[in-house]
């Protein structure tokens, strides 16, 4: 997703706006650029390239760098390709400015304004900055004021204005802005990993409130230009990132991190052998009182629910909802202030389970945010956070993060059936005496790696692939079909096994790759006749089941043997597997393991 950063100080700004530019490379992007102001000249400089941040260094190398004031972006494409012309800053006339966001209607904007011909990019961004410059007449808080009015939809502007050298100018509508101090004058960036070490506090820019950069102070003015006063957050966490390590990838580097991952995210919650969420500020009466629990998420991060899901109707024996956060204000859920939302996000950014969790709020119910990034909109948008402690994970395709939020979700919902009267100590010990073990049992499964990697060589060539199990397994397996698809490009899909009769199987043919994951015991028989199924039809299956478990007598491509733990807890063993599997798919085909093509670390687009 793009990324937006903007200095005013005292020191050259180029270099500095590089290297933040460089902490959010992480987002994911396809194109980069940057625009300095000159003070005492007045001069615009504006460098942008299709690439890397490293092509656009290349391009400023030759520059004197001695503006003081400037903006940088990182472009990921929603609005025309990825080009030279359609990377940003975009400029127009005394206009330059970088967005983060999509205006839904500059279609409109164009034919208003009549802006055809002045247009030379297809992308929604110069739209917003010609029709800025159009009402532009000297004053910058009349021009955004007004064009603020025009815009439909989700937008992080950051601005110069050519007559206007010592300031920067930012207002957003729901795409996240943060302001700060640092050790050359005043800094913004699109989120808290930019603004680097030496900012030790930071604010979020308020929404429609139009915020000055100076150079050495932040000021914000509503719309109506009555000042606001900033609130600002300490930054007592590390934001700094500690690289690869002797790893080739970040994603083996945070796959290896999980054993420790789980257990800094158990340390502060697991006191003299009981739940104890006090240090996150969870109240048990929202945990007792509520009657309904809706999970709201994306991608793996919706995953992580369904795993909860299995768990709270199990233990709790109470319904639970897993809605793709993306299609949840559109499908009329049933919320009220009975209902507890839990809004589980690795960035903290998405901006659909943002805006799922703000409906859900507007509904009545009570929040509890599963977040890996302090400080992040989703964390401050929720009435609570639970903070995984994975560290920053920096692969586009999560792990450390996913396995985490399990970790927070079984404490949850073990804390729950406590408070509910469904543990006693005796279960609460024994429960906890599984979830402890997840880190050992992982390890396990790491330090198998080189047979995983084995097994993953013998599906490089494959187009299709298809991953199948029933109950807690074909959860487990819809995160290992994401995992392989998003880094290997090789069409997988998840199926319950069960359901693969109804259609699906239409599909298996000589040879056709089939991951199979068997783990639960009372499913075991049906899994392995499914499997049959399958084998009859010519796949080729590759077994991952539960250690404990015997064999049936049929011919598998290949068979991993799973760590044994309780059935409900195999997600772990079983997902370190998975991952394993996928990486190493990915590695041997010579791909960008970290940055897949099209993907994005953080999607703060609907
Ligand atoms: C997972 O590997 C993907 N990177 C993607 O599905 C991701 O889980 C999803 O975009 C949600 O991101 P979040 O956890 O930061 O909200």
């Amino acid at each position: 997703m793009c990324g937006i950063v903007g200095y005013n100080g005292k020191n050259s700004v180029t270099d500095q706006l590089l290297d933040s530019l460089e902490l959010l490379e992480y987002r994911g992007y396809d194109s980069a650029g940057l625009a300095t102001l000159n003070g005492t000249t007045g001069k615009v400089k504006l460098r942008k390239c299709a690439g890397r941040v490293r092509d656009l260094r290349r391009i400023c190398q030759s520059d004197k760098k001695i503006s003081t004031c400037g903006i940088g972006h990182t472009r990921w494409a929603t609005h025309g390709g990825v080009s030279d012309l359609n990377a940003h800053p975009h400029r127009n006339g005394d206009v330059i400015l970088v967005h983060n966001g999509i205006i839904e209607n500059y279609e409109e904007l164009k034919d208003h304004f009549m802006l055809h011909k002045e247009l030379k990019s297809q992308t929604d961004t110069e739209v917003v900055a010609a029709v800025l410059n159009r009402l532009y007449k000297g004053d910058p808080h009349e021009a955004l004021r007004k064009a603020v009015q025009y815009l439909r939809g989700t937008f992080a502007l950051v601005v110069l204005f050519a007559d206007q050298p010592d300031t920067i100018y930012a207002i957003r509508n729901v795409s996240p802005i943060v302001a700060a101090y640092n050790d050359n004058g005043t800094m913004l960036a699109s989120d808290v990993a930019a603004l680097g070490a030496t900012a030790e506090k930071y604010m979020v820019v308020p929404e429609y409130v139009i915020t000055e950069l100076h150079k050495n102070e932040i000021k914000l003015f509503d719309l109506e230009g009555k000042p606001v006063e900033p609130e600002f957050i300490t930054i007592d966490w590390d934001t700094t990132r500690d690289g690869k390590g002797n790893y080739p990838f970040y994603m083996e580097k945070e796959i290896m991190e999980q054993p420790d991952a789980l257990k800094a995210t158990m340390e502060q919650r697991i006191v003299d052998g009981k739940i104890d969420l006090s240090s996150d500020g969870v109240p048990d009466e929202i945990l007792k009182s509520c009657e309904r629990v809706c999970v709201v998420a994306c991608g793996t991060a919706m995953h992580a629910g369904l795993v909860a899901k299995a768990l709270v109707q199990s233990k709790l024996g109470m319904h639970m909802a897993v809605e793709y956060a993306s299609e949840f204000m559109y499908e009329d859920p049933v919320i009220d202030e009975k209902t507890l939302v839990l809004a589980i996000s690795q960035s903290g950014e998405t901006i659909d389970t943002l805006e799922a969790l703000k409906y859900a709020r507007a509904k009545g119910a009570k929040s509890i945010a599963v977040i890996n990034v302090k400080g992040s909109s989703i964390a401050r948008e929720s009435d609570y956070v639970m903070y995984t402690v994975a560290g920053p994970e920096i692969a586009v395709a999560s792990t450390k993060a996913y396995t985490t939020q399990l970790i927070a979700l079984f404490l949850l919902v073990g804390r729950m059936a406590k408070v509910r009267g469904i543990f006693d100590d005796a279960a609460e010990k024994e429960f906890l005496g599984h979830l402890v073990s997840a880190p050992e049992k992982m390890q396990q499964v790491l330090d198998q790696k080189h047979d995983i990697h084995k097994i993953a060589r013998g599906m490089l060539d494959a187009k299709d692939a298809f991953m199948i199990g029933r109950g807690l397994d074909y959860s487990i397996l819809l995160e290992g079909a994401l995992k392989l698809k998003e880094i290997s490009y090789i069409h997988t899909e998840a199926y319950a096994s069960g359901e693969l009769k109804h259609g699906t199987i239409a599909l298996i043919t000589e040879n056709t790759p089939v991951v199979a994951t068997v783990t639960q015991s009372r499913l075991k028989d049906k899994e392995l006749s499914n499997i049959r199924e399958v084998q009859s039809r010519g796949a080729s299956v590759i077994l991952l089941v539960k250690e404990d478990f015997d064999l049936a007598d049929a011919e598998y491509a290949d068979v991993f043997m799973l760590p044994a733990m309780a059935d409900e807890f195999m997600v772990f063993p079983a997902s370190a597997a998975l991952q394993l599997l996928a990486y190493y798919v990915s590695m041997d085909k010579g791909l960008d393991v970290d940055k897949p093509r099209n993907l994005a670390k953080v999607v703060t687009v609907e």
